[in-house]
């Protein structure tokens, strides 16, 4: 298969696709958003690869979607370009075999949504954190507002989202939007190390995991409730509850009926 803004790589276990645009700052055009689309499926069904990492050539991760096709959509393009992103992305939050962004240099608009469709963020202490897409009068558009929300809570979210604000790296760890900082020099081995920390493990108990851990993430809140409200229902009709609340009463009722 041939790539003309990606680079793949397979070595001892360890997949590693590089987005290669760099003199675009690795900017993301339907080509680049279709070879990632090829190049996370070829990854996940490639049995010598156990664990991927993602980065950037040059001094970007990504610097997000290509404005200049963006400045050319009318509203059905849009559509089209939003939901095929947010189909791509989820590729690679679905994948049963872990994947790292390794970020490199800037990660704005879908470079932070990429990383954030990730399932570990590395980051090296020059990368920049942003979704400015609201200084272009736009949002984001491949599942960034709801990964944001999810990673970072509600607060700084909104904060991100409508400032258009860029974060550097250790303001990126601090809000929980990377899971650790390191030297520049060090993010690819600090990467391949933990994939082949993670390849130790039992691949099938990982895939179990991953799929979990997005479940959780992708439940509505309204199947929480659901979830939580039933669980309150089974337990409160249990032999352990009935007499555990009897016992508090028991003890307590002068000071709280009164007598
Ligand atoms: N889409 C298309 N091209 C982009 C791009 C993007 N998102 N981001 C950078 N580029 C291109 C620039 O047009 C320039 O190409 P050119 O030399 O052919 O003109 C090249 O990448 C280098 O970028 P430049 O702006 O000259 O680098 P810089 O160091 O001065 O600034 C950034 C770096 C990241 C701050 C700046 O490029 C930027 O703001 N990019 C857009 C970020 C953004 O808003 N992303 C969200 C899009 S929804």
């Amino acid at each position: 298969m041939t790539y003309e803004n990606l680079r793949l790589s397979v070595t001892d276990g360890i997949g590693t696709l590089t987005i290669h645009r760099p003199d675009k700052l690795n900017a993301l055009n339907s080509a680049t958003i279709d070879e990632l689309d090829r190049a996370i499926v070829a990854m996940g069904s490639d049995p010598q690869v156990a664990g991927i990492i993602v980065t950037g050539a040059g001094r970007a991760f990504v610097a997000g979607a290509d404005i200049a096709e963006l400045a050319a959509l009318d509203t059905g393009g849009a559509r089209e370009l939003s939901r095929r992103g947010q189909e791509v992305f989820s590729r690679f939050e679905s994948s049963h075999k872990p994947v790292i962004a390794a970020i490199n240099g800037f990660a704005l608009g879908g470079g932070c949504e990429l990383a954030m469709a990730c399932h570990i963020r590395i980051a090296a202490d020059t990368a920049k954190f942003g979704q400015p897409e609201v200084k272009l009068g736009l949002i984001p558009g491949y599942g960034g507002t709801q990964r944001l929300t999810r990673l970072v809570g509600p607060g700084h979210a909104a904060e991100l989202l409508l400032t258009g604000e860029i974060i550097d790296a250790h303001e990126a760890a601090r809000i929980g939007l990377v899971n650790r900082v390191v030297p520049a020099a060090d993010l690819m081995s600090t990467a391949e190390a933990l994939v082949r920390q993670m390849s130790a493990n039992a691949p099938l108990a990982q895939a179990r995991i991953l799929d979990a851990i997005r479940r959780a993430a992708d439940a509505p809140s309204s199947a929480l409730y659901d979830l939580e409200a039933s669980g309150f229902t089974i337990l409160a009709g249990t032999e352990d509850a009935r007499e555990g609340t009897a016992a508090f009463l028991e003890k307590r009722a002068p000071r709280f009926t009164g007598r």
